[in-house]
């Protein structure tokens, strides 16, 4: 049977990863600015409609590299956009691109934005990235306001992760199957409101449910 909860990574491992991460995206975050791969801004497009964002929203994009989703969701005029990555590089070109983004070069799992305040998250092509995926999505949940929605998403799909694992310096996940996901995201709050997994798409769409606080500070 496969596993219902996140794996327990020790403090150490974590630290390690992200710093190869860092490292790693430092060193090529231009090959993430446009143009991008043939198909991938209409399929951005379809993602970012499944946020739902309505006029004055908050939004974060989580693992925002240089920010190709932020000219789409600006679109949808939110008031507030925050970014966030473990890469300095990327976040300088997000920057350069978009000035009135509110960046932060932070772990997702430790930003202190307040309790609720956030009405949309995208985790676009950063899902396997991410290492403490419990101590990250219990955050994610209480930054977020309640029926706010989590995109989770891939623009080439689950096949493009299984096809970079053996070039990268550490191990990324596989985006899970509904079943999966489901069990995965339901202690932090979250109901999956879509799921669609095709060749070159995957979009998770989950509902916030409830008010969580972290496990850490509830007990
Ligand atoms: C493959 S890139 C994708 C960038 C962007 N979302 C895109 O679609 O072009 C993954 C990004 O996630 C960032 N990342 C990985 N783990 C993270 C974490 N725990 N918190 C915040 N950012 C993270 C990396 O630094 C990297 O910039």
């Amino acid at each position: 049977m496969p596993a219902t909860t996140f794996q327990t990574v020790s403090e150490e491992e974590i630290q390690r990863i992200n710093r190869l991460q860092r490292k790693l995206f430092d060193e090529f975050y231009h090959l993430f600015e446009p143009p991008l791969p043939e198909g991938v801004p209409g399929r951005l497009e379809k993602i970012i409609s499944h946020g739902k964002i309505t006029e004055g929203d908050t939004v974060l994009d989580v693992g925002s590299g240089t920010g190709i989703l932020i000219p789409i969701i600006q679109k949808y005029k939110p008031t507030c956009i925050y970014a966030c990555d473990l890469s300095e590089d990327m976040l300088n070109q997000l920057r350069e691109n978009y000035p009135n983004v509110k960046t932060m070069l932070a772990d997702v799992r430790d930003l202190r934005l307040p309790d609720q305040c956030i009405d949309e998250v995208f985790i676009n092509a950063c899902y396997p990235n991410i290492v403490d995926k419990a101590g990250a999505f219990s955050n994610i949940s209480r930054m977020m306001k309640t029926k706010g929605r989590l995109v989770i998403s891939h623009p080439l799909g689950k096949a493009f992760i299984t096809s970079l694992k053996n070039s990268m310096p550490f191990a990324l996940d596989d985006f899970p199957e509904e079943p999966k996901a489901s069990a995965l995201l339901k202690p932090f709050g979250f109901e999956i409101e879509t799921f669609i997994d095709e060749p070159e798409l995957y979009i998770l769409v989950a509902l916030k449910r409830r008010f969580r606080k972290p496990v850490k500070e509830a007990e």
